[in-house]
């Protein structure tokens, strides 16, 4: 049997693929390369000395999909596959909604011809909206997220739910992520984003390699220690391992499970920055800009749960996270293009 890890290309998408390999799984990728880099599964297997079958195409193709799961012998499917900058979702809401939310239906239909009931979803901390408590924990009421990307993400963990209720066949774990950074200590697989990073991390290392001139700083104004926002950074290889321990748990758990992946810390955006030059030994160049418009103050985990029901935790901290983060961006200034 085989698992098939759609969107595995991309950035955890690839930690995924090595870390499945290393279990010594047979591993199916499927992605389009709209946002990831064939580069990354041959680096991946020549860390594994193993291969995964690379197929290049989209979530939203029914027939490939038919062709796939006909072809191969899939047990499990963990669902990467996805758009995720939250600014381009407000400007093209159709697209997220068709990519996110259409693929993740016609992924679904196809998944149920073929007999195939056993999905991992990558959700995220996003769903809980703008919850007041912290930290977050599975039990709070679902949120309404500030974004189109954020509304992608609720809408399939709600059809997912529908589905497990309609049918009691399906397994289905929806794991929200908090914040994934980091590399695999390797540093021959990482994150490239397109373009200006969203995210801390990247703009972080790219600034340290001299492709960013200095980093922006979205508020010091807000009510946390030091006025920056804090989040719960996780690195992305604890964030795997919670992949391999949720799929094994929802082999023998039948409906729909909900853990956060997290490492129920927060640190804010000048802690990282510190973290970051200690690892680096470098300073980078920071000014505080102002707020961008759907932040919130601060959120972390509650990572009880997972813990509690998977026996996972978040082991790797700031330090090996910043560390992993650089060596992967010096090694590697241009990303994949390098
Ligand atoms: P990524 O963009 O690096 O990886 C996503 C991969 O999916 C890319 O390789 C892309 O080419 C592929 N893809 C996109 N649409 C596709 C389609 N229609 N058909 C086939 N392939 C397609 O992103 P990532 O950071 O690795 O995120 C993986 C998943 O985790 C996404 O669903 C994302 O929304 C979710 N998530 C990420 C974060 C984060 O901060 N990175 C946080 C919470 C949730
Ligand atoms: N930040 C800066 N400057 C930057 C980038 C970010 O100060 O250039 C700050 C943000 O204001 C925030 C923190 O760094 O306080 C983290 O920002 P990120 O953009 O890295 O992450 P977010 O918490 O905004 O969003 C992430 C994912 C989303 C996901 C969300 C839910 O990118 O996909 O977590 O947890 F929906």
């Amino acid at each position: 049997m085989s698992i098939l890890v759609t969107g595995g290309a991309g950035y955890i998408g690839s930690h995924m693929v090595l870390a499945l390999l290393e279990k010594r799984f047979e591993v199916v990728v499927l992605d389009n390369l709209s946002n990831g880099s064939a580069v990354s599964l041959e680096r991946v297997a020549e860390l594994t000395g193993r291969d995964a079958t690379f197929i290049e195409g989209d979530i939203r193709d029914r027939e490939l999909l038919d062709a796939l799961f006909q072809r191969h012998a899939i047990s499990d499917v963990l669902h990467f596959a996805g758009l995720k900058a939250v600014g381009e979702s407000v400007e093209q809401p159709l697209r997220y909604f068709d990519n996110n939310v259409g693929g993740a239906v016609t992924l679904c239909q196809a998944m149920q011809s073929a007999g195939v009931r056993r999905l991992v979803f990558s959700s995220s901390a996003t769903v809980y909206g703008e919850a007041e408590v912290v930290p977050y924990h599975e039990g709070l009421p679902l949120g309404v997220p500030t974004n189109p990307y954020g509304r992608s993400k609720l809408m399939v963990e709600e059809m997912l739910r529908d589905l497990g209720r309609a049918d009691c066949r399906w397994s289905i774990a929806l794991l929200r992520y908090f914040n994934p950074a980091g590399a695999h200590p390797s540093g021959r697989i990482g994150e490239d984003p397109q373009g200006i990073p969203n995210n801390l991390v990247p703009f972080i290392t790219q600034v340290a390699v001299g492709r960013r001139e200095a980093l922006s700083v979205f508020g010091n104004d807000y009510p946390t220690p030091d006025g920056t926002g804090v989040r719960d950074y996780i690195h992305v290889m604890d964030l795997v391992e919670g992949h391999l321990a949720a799929m094994q748990a929802i082999a023998e758990r039948p409906g729909i499970s909900v853990w956060n992946l997290g490492t129920g810390r927060g640190y804010s955006v000048l802690d990282m920055v510190h973290a970051f030059e200690k690892a680096a030994g470098c300073t980078i160049p920071c000014h505080v800009g102002p707020r961008r418009s759907g932040d919130l103050a601060q959120y972390w985990a509650d990572a009880t749960k997972a813990e509690r029901e998977l026996g996972w935790r978040a082991r790797r901290g700031l330090e090996a996270m910043m560390a992993d983060a650089w060596r992967w961006q010096v090694s590697n200034p241009a990303g994949y293009a390098s």
